[in-house]
């Protein structure tokens, strides 16, 4: 099969971090004879140093015209950057939004489980974990307030600033949809997370989404709170299966759910839209104060590239081959240094790549 890959490998540690799960898809495609032709774009930091902006119209024209784009990490430190001296519309996340929004990807996929190999990373009690956790967040991505229209303006002699949460029916039914097809692959639960008891724009949510359920009479539905999922998913994460969530929620929820793994470095994503086209990158962002060190952990990104296969290219032989080549790797001892512990083999990023690709 011939497929085109747009790939953005972005800010901070994302270079090093897509050059390894570029090595591994073009092992896969000489083992599965593929020709896997790649287009370089530029997103975030790296395209406002060369072209002014976070994105160019460019980046955007191949991007659509690719069967997927395969990302690594954008944006740099808040505090030191320049890039956020420039005005907001001009900073790297504005780039990432742009392309989310332009390739209309409303659906984000963040799984987030326990690592049987490295239980011992999990910040939480061992009795929590026990029998381990595995959930999918279903983020909406393409609406609600990072989408809505803003200002900041002086009204009455002080600065005032408004952000917009918006959301149709139609935003809200189709990602809910997605949601319940994913459920019915795996436990069939789907936990939609809101705040009805205060916002409108989250009674809407709930009203489409138990009209979705009608559809999916095997999946068990329930509604909770987002405070009280927040604490939910560090009290017993084993109760969730998907996640349904609006932008922010999902954000803030997906953060967190992957910190109680312990190992954020090993999260993948998958932003989908109706067809084929999808955008694959780390769950993690693009730790600059480790950048250009070689130690990042490149496995995110190299599961992110084996949901691209299964996801966008139709490949579930290949995306498997990869995931259980990265277990083989793990069980053998081999950990980059986030993932490090006791009595295992410390590898660089490369190295890890390296092993991966040995293993397939
Ligand atoms: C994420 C990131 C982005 C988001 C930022 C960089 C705009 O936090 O993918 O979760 O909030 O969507
Ligand atoms: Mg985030």
């Amino acid at each position: 099969m011939e497929k085109k890959i747009a790939v953005i490998k972005g800010d901070g540690i994302g270079p090093e971090i897509v050059n390894e799960a570029l090595k591994v898809i073009e092992a896969i495609a000489q083992k599965y004879k593929h020709t896997f032709e790649y287009q370089y774009i530029d997103m975030g930091g790296a395209s406002i140093d060369k072209y002014g902006v976070p994105l160019t119209d460019e980046a955007i024209t191949i991007a659509k015209a690719s069967d997927a784009v395969l990302l690594g990490s954008i944006g740099g430190d808040t505090n030191t950057s320049p890039w956020y001296q420039l005005e907001p519309t001009l900073r790297p996340e504005a780039g990432l939004l742009k392309m989310r929004k332009e390739l209309g990807l409303f659906a984000n996929l963040r799984p987030a489980y326990l690592y049987d190999e490295l239980k011992g990373a999990c910040p939480l009690k061992e009795e929590i974990t026990e029998g381990g956790f595995d959930m999918m967040i279903m983020r909406e991505l393409t609406g609600g307030l990072y989408f809505g229209e803003r200002e900041t303006k002086e009204i009455d002699g002080q600065m005032v600033a408004h952000d917009n949460l918006v959301y149709s029916e139609s935003e809200i039914r189709r990602i809910a949809k997605r949601s319940f097809d994913i459920a019915m692959k795996r436990r069939k639960k789907v936990t939609s997370v809101d705040k009805a008891n205060v916002l409108d724009t989250s009674r809407l949510w709930r009203k489409i989404v138990n009209e979705v359920a009608v559809d999916y009479p095997e999946v068990e539905l329930e509604h909770m709170l987002v405070d009280n999922a927040a604490m939910q998913l560090v009290k017993d994460p084993r109760q969730f299966d998907v996640i349904l969530t609006e932008n922010m929620f999902g954000d803030i929820l997906s953060d967190e759910a992957s910190m109680v793994t312990g190992s954020i470095g090993m999260l993948s994503s998958a932003s989908l839209r109706e067809d084929t086209l999808g955008m694959y990158e780390p769950s993690h962002g693009s730790a600059p104060d480790i950048a250009g060190q070689n130690i990042a952990n490149p496995i995110a990104t190299i599961l992110s590239a084996a949901m691209m296969l299964r996801y966008s290219f139709d490949m579930d032989e290949e995306a498997k081959n990869i995931e259980d080549a990265i277990e083989k790797v793990l069980k053998a001892g081999y950990r980059t240094v986030d993932i490090m512990s006791e009595d295992k083999q410390q590898v660089t990023c490369s190295q890890m790549g390296d092993l991966i690709v040995e293993n397939l």
